[in-house]
């Protein structure tokens, strides 16, 4: 298959890094659009009668796959200038299924193109799907959700088969949990389905805040009403957008970890402090500093010792699950002992075994801790990490296991003494853009080989 994107994704063919560690990382990157924005408002442009154009799109291999899945659809894809896309869906057709199986065996993306699919095509094939290895991973809600506005899920020998014969209709729909997917599949399904979809227990991560914009854009009628509600009128017809992706709030957060656990100083252009502010908190009481500007954020360790903290990830406004692995890196510098609660993926701190095998005191406990100041009600998924610092850290040979994960190893390695290598590093690539040339402008001593 000929896709332009991924012909011109400046790839990072290298899988292994050697990193010298020890040194502090100085020094400004820029930060372009969420990956958990722009592969949503991709899929969106499906939903459009005229073509749509996204701009701010990260150079990263989600991005890529997407575009793939869309031009397997028949939408076609350019780049008239860069970090832009033009997605025209004026040809959408039938995918070979082995065209989707191939690309779906490495995201969670496919399962969204469920709702435009059946609005355009009457039916949905959903292959395995691939993405993160942080947990079970369901679809469950997805699905009793495609239910609900009528649509009949048949399992298949290749995969999920979908239909609505009897096309899609508004729904009364409350989630079990506030997911994000399953909030963009409700929204992606609700705006072209007749009459009103009433969501309940709606995410509201600013992504999802700003794929409603994308939506609004091309005609849709969402209001977001209190307490998690969302309702949304469905239209005959949407058009496509011109929209610029909200930045990477967790590429930020992850720059901001770096600087502080390598004692460094690094200017994130782009990071606003709204979408950031809960990340922001916990910084600031680790004893990091930053200077809001209106172009970015600079994180910096200010000299002195770092502070122990008690967090629990949630979701918005609580501290992202996306953001703890690399917090983790700079605990592990912390004066004190340090507790982190992951409470929405059961199955998040399989990467601490490496920090540990790098120096760190780490003990994850997997039925979580009793404590009496917790914030997020006790989930049955939970798990508790209990890291004592200050340890130093020395270099070791290590794989990434998921994305965030892998990033981290890049900030412990990074902050360790001595000489670390990193393999499987194409994951990273999968949600960081152009990370070795990052590096290589903060001042980090490393080389990669294929
Ligand atoms: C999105 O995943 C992000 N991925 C994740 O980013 C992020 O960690 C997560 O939201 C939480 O913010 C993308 O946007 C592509 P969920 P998603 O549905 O939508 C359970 C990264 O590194 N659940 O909110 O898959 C699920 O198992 C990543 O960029 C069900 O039980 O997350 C989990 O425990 C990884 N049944 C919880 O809900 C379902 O049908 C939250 O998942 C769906 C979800």
């Amino acid at each position: 298959m000929n896709s332009l994107v991924s012909d011109t994704l400046p790839a990072i063919t290298a899988d292994r890094i050697t990193i010298r560690g020890g040194k502090p990382l100085t020094g400004r990157v820029d930060v372009r659009g969420a990956k958990n924005l722009a592969t949503k408002a991709m899929v969106a442009a499906l939903l459009g009668d005229t073509p749509s154009l996204l701009q701010d799109v990260p150079t990263i291999s989600d991005v890529d796959i997407v575009t793939r899945m869309l031009e397997a659809y028949g939408v076609a894809v350019s780049k008239p200038a860069s970090g832009e896309l033009l997605l025209d869906p004026a040809n959408v057709e039938r995918a070979h299924f082995e065209q989707i199986d191939v690309l779906a065996g490495s995201s969670r993306i496919p399962i969204l193109f469920c709702g435009p699919l059946l609005h355009r095509l009457g039916e949905a094939l959903i292959p395995d799907l691939g993405g993160c290895r942080i947990g079970d991973r369901p679809i469950d809600f997805h699905m009793d959700a495609l239910r609900a506005f009528g649509a009949i899920v048949d399992k298949s020998y290749e995969g999920i088969r979908i239909t609505a014969p009897n096309g899609l209709k508004g729904a009364n729909i409350e989630l079990p949990y506030p997911s994000v997917g399953a909030t963009e599949q409700v929204l992606l399904t609700a705006v072209r389905a007749e009459g009103v979809t009433e969501l309940k227990n709606a995410a509201i991560e600013p992504e999802i805040m700003d794929l409603i914009a994308v939506l609004q854009k091309m005609g849709a009628i969402i209001s977001i009403e209190p307490n998690r509600v969302i309702f949304i009128e469905g239209v005959d017809r949407l058009e496509g957008y011109t929209h610029r992706a909200i930045f990477d709030r967790n590429e930020a957060a992850s720059w901001a970890s770096a600087a502080l656990a390598t004692k460094g100083d690094i200017f994130v252009a782009g990071a606003k402090q709204q979408e950031l502010m809960t990340f922001l908190n916990v910084f600031r009481k680790v004893g990091g500093r930053f200077d809001i500007h209106e172009d970015g954020i600079r994180f910096y360790h200010p000299g002195g010792a770092l502070k122990p903290v008690q967090v629990e990830t949630d979701v918005h406004p609580g501290f992202m699950t996306d953001w703890q692995q690399p917090l983790i890196v700079a605990l592990t510098q912390a004066e004190g002992v340090s507790t982190v609660h992951e409470t929405v993926y059961e199955n998040r701190f399989g990467f601490t075994d490496a920090l540990v095998e790098m120096g760190a005191d780490i003990v994850v406990h997997k039925e979580g801790l009793e404590s009496i100041t917790r914030r997020v009600p006790r989930r049955k998924l939970e798990q508790a990490a209990v890291i004592t610092g200050p340890t130093p850290l020395h270099g070791a040979d290590v794989r990434v296991p998921d994305l965030r994960g892998g990033f981290s190893y890049l900030i412990a390695a990074l902050t360790a003494e001595g000489t670390s290598t990193i393999t499987n590093l194409g994951i990273i690539n999968r949600g960081y853009e152009h990370f070795t040339d990052k590096l290589a402008g903060l001042g980090a001593d490393f080389s990669i080989e294929a």
